[in-house]
């Protein structure tokens, strides 16, 4: 189906899946936002004391990593590759396959690790190892196929490699909730373990994805792109370097390999950072809607996080309450609202394309914007901002009750942005107007 319409419609083109396969990911990750939000109302007192070594923080904090923010890669993967690289993907069955082991893993390994059961988190681990497994297959043979090598394309390339890494730490962690055989380098692995997997897997494809995206979304063509080349070139060695810092704390010549590390990752992000300003800056609309205002304060929330590392990192690895604010910011403001804005983009886009395309001309259908309400878009927003502040607030004095409070904020966000995205897939559009028969799909589609 080739769209011959600018903007968003360069979301879907020949070559894209059916979008079965992005929605089922989406579902569930939407699914598994919600349970993460409840566990954090639940974990609220550990998250005070700057527990985050204790169980339950852990199998909560999966629920965003790998249920939330991973398993929306996953979809946007299979729905970007042929836009974004002109290739389609080699194997939609086993996408499928690898998404109907993926969920349920990720299900039973976060549980298993929040309750201490070693069955539960065997068996989760084993599914959402085949589930990798399978995913790197299927996107590899697809990145062989694609001619134009250019960042997007080195961007996952070293995103699927970072996740590798990060599935092989975190097998070994999961072993050593058995055994113990870690000892005192416990909390040396599973530093390196989330900064692997939250700056290499997660943040390299959201720069690889956002490079695609953000232009697009925000009309922005003429914006200079050449800054997340830059990004990429300094986090991909960054997160190398940083992890071997941190793992094996070695010093070369006097100085500590971590630190080379993080200043390379500094240096990346603030590339993105650059990249996405040119972008904004560059916007054909100037009135930003609900999903960029989201993303935009997502952008906020990373530079926070990354002003915060180095503090944390002079702290050394005792002061728990401060990492796991740190954590807290740079987890759920930069990257989970960043993948919330996203989806207010991408969702209503996909869902309008399933629902009305055909119609368009034919009868009167609604725009995109019209499938949700602005109005709690922006609700939900604040929700987030105000829990976020309040939980990195709370851990930082202390508080649990002030940590419990922000939590359910944050909650409230999220049912307010999972009410939306049921909306937007199954219910009828919000607005007073809907536009006639004769309107131009690019205003539709606006
Ligand atoms: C790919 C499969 C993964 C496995 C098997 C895994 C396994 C684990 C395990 C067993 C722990 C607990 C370690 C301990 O307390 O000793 C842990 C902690 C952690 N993991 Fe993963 N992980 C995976 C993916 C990810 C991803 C994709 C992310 C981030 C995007 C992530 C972020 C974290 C964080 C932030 C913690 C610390 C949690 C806390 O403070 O309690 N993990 N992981």
């Amino acid at each position: 189906m080739a769209m011959p319409i600018g903007g968003m419609a360069g979301l879907t083109m020949q070559g894209t899946p059916s979008l079965r396969l992005p929605g089922e990911h989406f579902a569930a990750a939407i699914c598994f936002l919600f349970l993460g939000a409840l566990g954090l109302i639940w974990v609220a007192p550990d998250l005070a004391a700057g527990l985050y070594l204790s169980p339950h923080v852990a199998g909560v904090t999966h629920c965003f990593t790998l249920g939330w923010l991973s398993m929306t890669i996953f979809g946007a993967v299979y729905q970007l590759l042929p836009v974004a690289l002109g290739v389609s993907i080699s194997s939609e069955r086993a996408g499928h396959f690898s998404f109907w082991t993926f969920a349920p893993g990720v299900a039973l390994f976060a549980s298993g690790v929040a309750f201490s059961s070693a069955d539960l988190r065997y068996v989760g681990i084993g599914l959402i190892t085949i589930a990798i497994i399978c995913l790197l297959i299927n996107v590899g043979l697809s990145l062989r196929r694609v001619v134009k090598r250019d960042v997007i394309w080195a961007a996952v390339m070293t995103g699927i490699s970072f996740l590798t890494v990060t599935l092989l730490l975190g097998a070994l962690l999961a072993q050593n909730m058995q055994v113990g055989f870690l000892g005192d380098a416990r909390i040396r692995v599973l530093t390196t373990h989330l900064h692997v997997a939250m700056l290499g897997w997660v943040l390299v494809m959201i720069m690889g994805i956002s490079h695609r995206l953000l232009p697009m979304f925000l009309l922005a063509h003429t914006a200079g792109t050449q800054w997340t080349k830059r990004a990429l070139a300094f986090i991909a060695p960054g997160v190398v370097v940083l992890g071997c810092g941190l793992a094996t704390n070695h010093h070369i010549a006097g100085v500590s390999i971590s630190w080379v590390g993080l200043i390379l990752v500094e240096a990346g992000i603030v590339c993105f950072l650059r990249q996405a300003w040119l972008f904004f800056k560059a916007r054909k609309r100037p009135r930003l809607d609900a999903g960029l205002r989201h993303a935009a304060t997502a952008l906020i929330f990373l530079g926070c996080a990354a002003t915060l590392a180095p503090i944390v990192m002079l702290n050394g690895m005792g002061a728990r309450r401060l990492d796991t604010s740190y954590v807290l910011l740079g987890l759920l403001g930069g990257l989970s609202l960043y993948v919330v804005g996203q989806f207010y983009k991408v969702v209503p886009f996909l869902a309008w394309m399933a629902r009305f395309h055909d119609d368009m001309g034919k009868k009167r259908v609604p725009t995109v914007a019209q499938l949700y309400s602005a109005r709690i878009a922006h609700i939900d927003l604040l929700l987030f901002v105000l829990g976020i502040v309040g939980m990195f607030a709370g851990v930082l004095t202390a508080m649990p009750s002030v940590v419990r409070g922000a939590a359910c904020l944050f909650a409230g966000g999220v049912v307010l942005f999972a009410s939306q995205v049921i909306r937007v897939a199954f219910g009828t559009s919000f607005g007073v107007a809907t536009p006639a028969p004769s309107t131009p799909p690019a205003r539709a589609l606006g």
